[in-house]
């Protein structure tokens, strides 16, 4: 099966982060192995395919990268869990499962309402950003006090990965300022573990330097500060972004589905399943990305060993293969008919799948008594885009009652 001449999917393109859905229905009717020969990029779209290279490590392996920039330079990536297979991975990511358990997180439970209740005491009901005046500011406080960032630097990440994590379309490199930001990030986390040698704290951070694990077949040792750095820096990243914006993404489909809204404040009880919905609509991940260990041939086409391949999670949950209606916002639908992929699927499940729940129930609950009407600027909303991460920068919005 070859791809059709007209079908271009440029991932770095304005019409893509504008409607990745667009171009995602036609692949997954068109191209379900989709190429790309100029970046030389393979695209899975289908639910079936993306779950199943999920959990096919050994044919798609994490250790190239995070995005096809990195893949093509080609240099090794930082040692942490993000870009290890099984069993190395298992190994590291045991390190800290713990604080990350269903059980574990409920425990946060108080914190994270006490932190939703005091952003939206002091946001004008007249008007105010849904993202920068409350879904932006508590996922970096809860995950900023888990790794053991001080309370008076949690923003300064936030902000550091806000003005540095920009990508204009067409830009596939990081530019200057993201290399900065990343450079300033590190010099604090490494001052942080440096601090946490001397004088150990209830922390994640104190926890991993005292943490060992298992190398080879048998032998234990310490993580390195540069693999406890990467560690606090892959959790205080996607521990906050990803919430950010998936709590906007919740927000900007009520706001165009306001029948589902009222369906929330008339049951709160369909809270969790709203939270599913909201992941399975419109997640923030665009795709995750991989590497063929070896050559696959999957619906005719043969992927050729070493090549990268995303995994289109956002399309896979809009499959009507998977979901019925796909396109339908409907927080009452049947979740049991596929997984929704927006945390991926296999060993690199997201580790913070149970904050995330939880810190989006939290704060829809409490919308819910804030805003039960209301309504959103479309017109100085604005969006932001990472390669693999889509979303909104600004959300003005208004309540009405
Ligand atoms: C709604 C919010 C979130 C979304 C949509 C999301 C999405 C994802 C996805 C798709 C992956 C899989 C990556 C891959 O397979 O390559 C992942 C992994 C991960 N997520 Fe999340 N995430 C969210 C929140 C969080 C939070 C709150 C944390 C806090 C700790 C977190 C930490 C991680 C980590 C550490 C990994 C890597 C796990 C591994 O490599 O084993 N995420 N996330």
């Amino acid at each position: 099966m070859t791809t059709s001449s007209q079908l271009v999917f440029d991932p770095y393109s304005e019409q893509f982060y504008a409607d990745p859905h667009g171009i995602y229905r036609r692949l997954r009717a068109e191209a379900p192995v989709y190429h790309h020969e100029d970046l030389d990029f393979y695209a899975l779209t289908r639910h079936e395919d993306v779950a199943a290279a999920y959990r096919d490590f050994r044919t798609f392996s994490s250790t190239a990268g995070l995005d096809l920039a990195m893949m093509k330079r080609g240099d090794p990536p930082p040692k942490t869990i993000l870009y290890m297979d099984p069993p190395e991975h298992g190994r590291m990511r045991g390190l800290v499962t713990k604080a990350f358990t269903a059980r574990a997180i409920a425990a946060q439970r108080e914190t994270v309402t006490d932190l939703v209740q005091r952003c939206l005491a002091v946001v004008d009901p007249g008007r105010f950003d849904v993202v920068q005046e409350f879904a932006a500011i508590f996922p970096a406080e809860i995950i900023g006090a888990l790794v053991g960032v001080p309370e008076d630097r949690r923003q300064q990440f936030r902000e550091w990965v806000d003005e540095g994590f920009r990508y204009e379309p067409g830009q596939i490199e990081p530019s200057e300022m993201t290399l900065e930001v990343l450079l300033k990030i590190a010099a604090y986390c490494y001052e942080l573990v440096r601090q946490r040698h001397a004088q150990p704290q209830d922390d994640m951070l104190s926890a991993l330097i005292a943490a060992e694990m298992q190398r080879g077949d048998r032998e234990t040792a310490r993580l390195s500060d540069d693999e406890i750095v990467f560690f606090a820096m892959v959790l205080t990243g996607a521990g906050s972004e990803t919430v950010t914006k998936l709590i906007a993404n919740a927000v900007a489909a009520f706001a165009k589905h306001p029948d589902q809204w009222r369906k929330l404040l008339d049951d709160r009880s369909k809270v969790p399943a709203a939270v599913e919905e909201v992941m399975r609509y419109d997640s923030p991940v665009l795709y995750n990305i991989r590497k063929t260990v070896k050559e696959v041939t999957l619906h005719g086409v043969t992927i050729p060993a070493g090549k990268p391949v995303l995994l289109c999670g956002l399309s896979a949950n809009r499959d009507p293969d998977a979901f019925t209606d796909p396109d339908t916002f409907d927080i009452e639908r049947d979740h049991t008919e596929a997984p929704q992929l927006a945390l991926g699927y296999g060993p690199h499940t997201c580790l913070g799948a149970a904050l995330a729940r939880m810190e989006t129930a939290i704060a829809l609950e409490h919308l819910l008594d804030f805003m039960p009407e209301f309504q959103v600027d479309w017109d100085n909303s604005e969006r932001v885009n990472t390669p693999t991460v889509a979303g909104w920068l600004h959300l003005p919005v208004t309540v009405l009652r």
